[in-house]
């Protein structure tokens, strides 16, 4: 089963970025562990990046037409942008939201997500490691829809 992670704006920039936020793991790091999870699980997992708002629309309208699941952390347009939850209110597959820091703990803005009641479930404050559980619910319960 084919598997989109999508990440929006400066998620590029992880490993350098506010570490004390967000950790020490680069997005390469980030892309090579969401693959070795796919690999074990037998998901077809594809990882981009963007901080283009209309690239990640686009992202979202080819997952929708493939009808494949998608994990999502659109970062900072979580938090306002409703143009993305448009987009991702097309898919048909699994929805997860994740987002490496716990946005409940932060800023009030950031307790606002224009996604999570669209989304199939939302992972928060775990880190990377969040994408590859989200990777593994996934595999457990979309799969046998694809
Ligand atoms: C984030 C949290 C957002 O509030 C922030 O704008 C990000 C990253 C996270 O993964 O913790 O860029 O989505």
């Amino acid at each position: 089963m084919r598997v989109l992670v999508l990440n929006g704006p400066n998620l590029g920039r992880l490993g350098t970025r506010e570490p004390e936020v967000y950790g020490y793991a680069t997005h390469a790091d980030l892309v090579e562990l969401c693959e070795a999870t796919g690999r074990e699980l037998g998901l077809e997992v594809t990882v981009r990046q963007t901080d283009h708002e209309g690239e990640m629309l686009g992202w979202l309208h080819e997952a929708a037409g493939l009808g494949a699941p998608v994990v999502l952390n659109a970062a900072a347009w979580t938090h306002y942008s409703i143009a993305v939850r448009d987009a991702a209110a097309q898919l048909t597959a699994p929805l997860v939201e994740v987002h490496i820091s716990n946005v409940h703990k932060r800023e009030p803005f950031r307790h606002t997500s224009y996604l999570s009641d669209i989304a199939t479930g939302v992972i928060v404050g775990l880190g990377v490691q969040g994408y590859a559980l989200a990777l593994r619910w996934i595999a457990d319960n979309a799969a046998r829809d694809a």
